[in-house]
């Protein structure tokens, strides 16, 4: 079966973890995709001991993936913004489709990047921009779309909720707390962007643009962090009834929209309240459904790929649907399943 070739830049947390997705889940993908999804380049400075590549094709230069005329999906994920940038409008115009967990990038140049999309007629995703492997992108332009959202907030940043869980849990200083975040391949490549909610302020102006239906504007997300709560803050907020939480709240007041990241005195009886470490939770209120909430790690390698993979495979699904072999939907044939599962 001719497969889908997906090209990968970057070799870092995320793109291991994406590598390592796609292989050890590779039948039951191939099944879902109704063909195989295939690597056919990785472009990457260095290899990363924590996936095997063997007998991948390997460039140092991450451009050679995206002018490579193999690959049909480029993966970007090499974070950062400029070089990011230049390599998916290179991509594009290469007539490559494009799955990016880029959240700085889509946040500042999505505008400019869906625009080169469609006039190459090719597809972005970015599902594992915001929340990590939480398909909160999907739950509002799909599963919520009958709705007319009132308002989004929730804990978007895994670093700066696992450091404010620590500081009050563990009793640590904010910098060991950091540092460890760093280690485990939470923060970002500048952990500023989690300490200072920028990181936060990228995926609100993503998540508003998809709930509102509003150009990305970044520059508009009131914007504050965390980086000067103490120990004594947490414990004082504790003392009176309250965890401190980084929240992004996105709402329509009406006259507009509202789009702020900072820290917030939450309730400890609320379910925001008992949100701890990596994890990220984000509450949507839509005018039919109602208040909702949705759960899960917001970083990592594996959680963010989860996202990541998924995007690859329903591009991979729309780029078979001409194709002969392509079985049905759910990956199976009538004539394959047994008596029960029929
Ligand atoms: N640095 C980000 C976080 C990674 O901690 O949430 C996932 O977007």
């Amino acid at each position: 079966m001719n497969p889908v070739k997906v090209g990968i830049a970057g070799l870092g947390t995320v793109g291991s973890g994406t590598v390592n997705v796609l292989q050890r889940n590779a039948q039951e993908i191939a099944r879902r995709v109704g063909r195989p999804i295939e690597i056919a380049h990785i472009g990457a400075r260095r290899d990363n001991p924590e996936c095997d590549i063997s007998g991948i094709r390997v460039s140092r230069d991450i451009f050679a993936v995206a002018t490579d005329p193999a690959v049909d999906i480029l993966v970007e994920l090499i974070g950062g913004i400029d070089t990011a940038r230049e390599l998916v409008l290179t991509a594009i115009k290469n007539g490559k489709h494009i799955v990016t967990a880029n959240k700085a990038l889509i946040a500042e140049h999505g505008n400019e990047i869906f625009q080169a999309a469609h006039d190459n007629g090719v597809d972005v995703a970015f599902e594992a921009a915001v929340a990590g492997g939480i398909p909160i992108l999907k739950s509002l332009g799909e599963g919520l779309a009958a709705n007319h959202i009132n308002w989004v907030a929730g804990i978007i940043n895994g670093t700066g909720n696992y450091i404010l869980t620590e500081m009050e849990q563990g009793n640590r200083p904010f910098a060991e707390v950091l540092k460890e975040a760093q280690e485990l391949g939470y923060a970002e490549a500048d952990p500023t962007f989690d300490v200072e909610g920028v990181d936060a302020a990228h995926k609100l102006t993503i998540i508003a643009s998809i709930a509102f239906g509003i150009p990305l504007q970044f520059s508009k997300v009131y914007m504050e962090g965390i980086g000067r709560i103490t120990i004594e803050d947490v414990k004082s907020a504790a003392r009176f009834g309250y965890r401190i939480k980084h929240l992004g709240i996105a709402k329509d007041t009406g006259h507009g929209i509202e789009l702020r990241v900072h820290p917030t005195l939450i309730p400890t009886e609320t379910m925001l309240s008992a949100v701890n470490g990596v994890m990220n939770a984000i509450m949507i209120d839509g005018d039919a459904v109602g208040p909702t909430m949705y759960y899960g790690a917001g970083a990592g390698a594996e959680p963010t790929a989860s996202a990541v993979v998924a995007d690859i495979i329903e591009m991979g699904r729309a780029l078979t649907v001409d194709h002969e072999e392509r079985v049905p939907y759910l990956g199976f044939h009538a004539d394959q399943m047994s008596d029960e599962q029929i």
